[in-house]
C-alpha cells in the first residue's frame, strides 16, 4: 500500500490553483474536519487541504461515524471561504467534482444522489460533509478508493462499494487526489456565477430522479429534479403539486 504523495498531487494541480495552495498529510488524524476548522478559526488561507491515512473519529452526515480505514480511501478537507450563503449549493459542487473524478478514474459514469452521495454500480463509494462556522466552510470528502467488500463493516456490507470494486483493480490514490483536487478547482473558481452548471452536472447523474422518496418532515412524493437553488423538487400528489426539500435525510419508499 503506498502512501499519499504532496508533492505528486501538488504538481497535478493547475499554477495558481486555490483549492491545494497549501496540502497538508497526516498519517491519522480524529477528523480532518477538525484539523481544517481549528485552521480556519486561526486565519488560514482558503484552499487549504488536509489529507489523513486514517481517522480516528471521522464522521458522515446525520451525525453518523464515517469508516475511515487506514491507507484504502481519500479522507480529506478542504478550507473554503466563500461569500455566505446556504451550504446546500456547495455540497452539489463538491458531489459533482467528487463524480468527475471518480468517473475519470474509473472510466464510466457515476450516480449522484442528492445532495452529496456518489454512487457506483448502486454503491455509495463517496460522501461529503460540509460544515458551515463562523465566516468560512470546511467541505470534506471521503472517497472509498482499494476496500474490497469485506474491508467494510458488516452493516454497510450491501450498501457500501470502493472505486476498486466498481474498476476491478486498484486505484492509484495520488492520482486520484490530484484530479479531484483539480476539479474542485475548476468548479470553485467560477462559484457561484456557474452554480447554473453544477446544478445541471448534478442532475444529469441524478439516480434518484423518479424514485418515491419519504423526506425527513414527513414529506413523500417522487423526485422531478433538483433545482437551481440546489433543492430537491418532490412531486406530492395527482395534482401536480410540488414540493422542494432543502435538507434531512431522504428515504427511498
Ligand atoms: C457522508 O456521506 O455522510 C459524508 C461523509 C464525509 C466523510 C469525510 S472523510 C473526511 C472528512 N472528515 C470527516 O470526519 N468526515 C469527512
Amino acid at each position: 500500500m503506498s502512501t499519499l504523495d504532496v508533492d505528486a498531487i501538488r504538481a497535478t494541480l493547475p499554477a495558481g490553483a486555490l483549492i491545494g495552495r497549501t496540502v497538508q498529510v497526516f498519517a491519522e488524524v480524529d477528523s480532518t474536519n477538525d484539523v481544517v476548522a481549528r485552521a480556519g478559526r486561526l486565519g488560514a488561507d482558503e484552499g487549504l487541504v488536509v489529507f489523513a491515512e486514517g481517522q480516528r473519529a471521522g464522521r458522515g452526515r446525520h451525525g453518523r461515524r464515517w469508516d475511515s480505514a487506514p491507507g484504502l480511501g481519500l479522507w480529506f478537507s478542504v478550507l473554503l471561504r466563500p461569500p455566505p450563503r446556504a451550504p446546500g449549493p456547495l455540497a452539489l459542487l463538491a458531489a459533482v467534482a467528487v463524480a468527475g473524478a471518480v468517473e475519470e478514474t474509473v472510466g464510466r459514469p457515476a450516480g449522484v444522489k442528492w445532495p452529496n452521495d456518489v454512487l457506483l454500480d448502486g454503491r455509495k463509494v463517496a460522501g461529503v460533509l460540509i460544515e458551515a462556522k463562523d465566516g468560512f466552510a470546511v467541505v470534506g470528502i471521503g472517497v472509498n478508493a482499494n476496500q474490497r467488500a469485506e474491508d467494510f463493516p458488516a452493516e454497510l456490507r450491501g450498501r457500501a462499494g470502493s472505486l476498486a470494486m466498481a474498476h476491478g483493480e486498484t486505484v492509484d490514490r495520488t492520482a486520484l487526489a490530484g484530479r479531484l483536487l483539480g476539479r474542485l478547482d475548476e468548479f470553485y473558481r467560477d462559484w457561484p456565477a456557474n452554480a447554473a452548471n453544477v446544478v445541471t452536472a448534478c442532475e444529469a447523474r441524478n439516480v434518484l430522479r423518479g424514485q418515491p422518496v419519504r423526506a425527513e418532515d414527513g414529506t413523500v412524493g417522487t423526485v422531478v429534479g433538483v433545482r437551481p437553488d440546489g433543492g430537491l423538487q418532490l412531486r406530492v400528489g395527482d395534482d401536480g403539486e410540488e414540493r422542494t426539500v432543502y435538507a434531512g435525510e431522504l428515504q427511498a419508499i
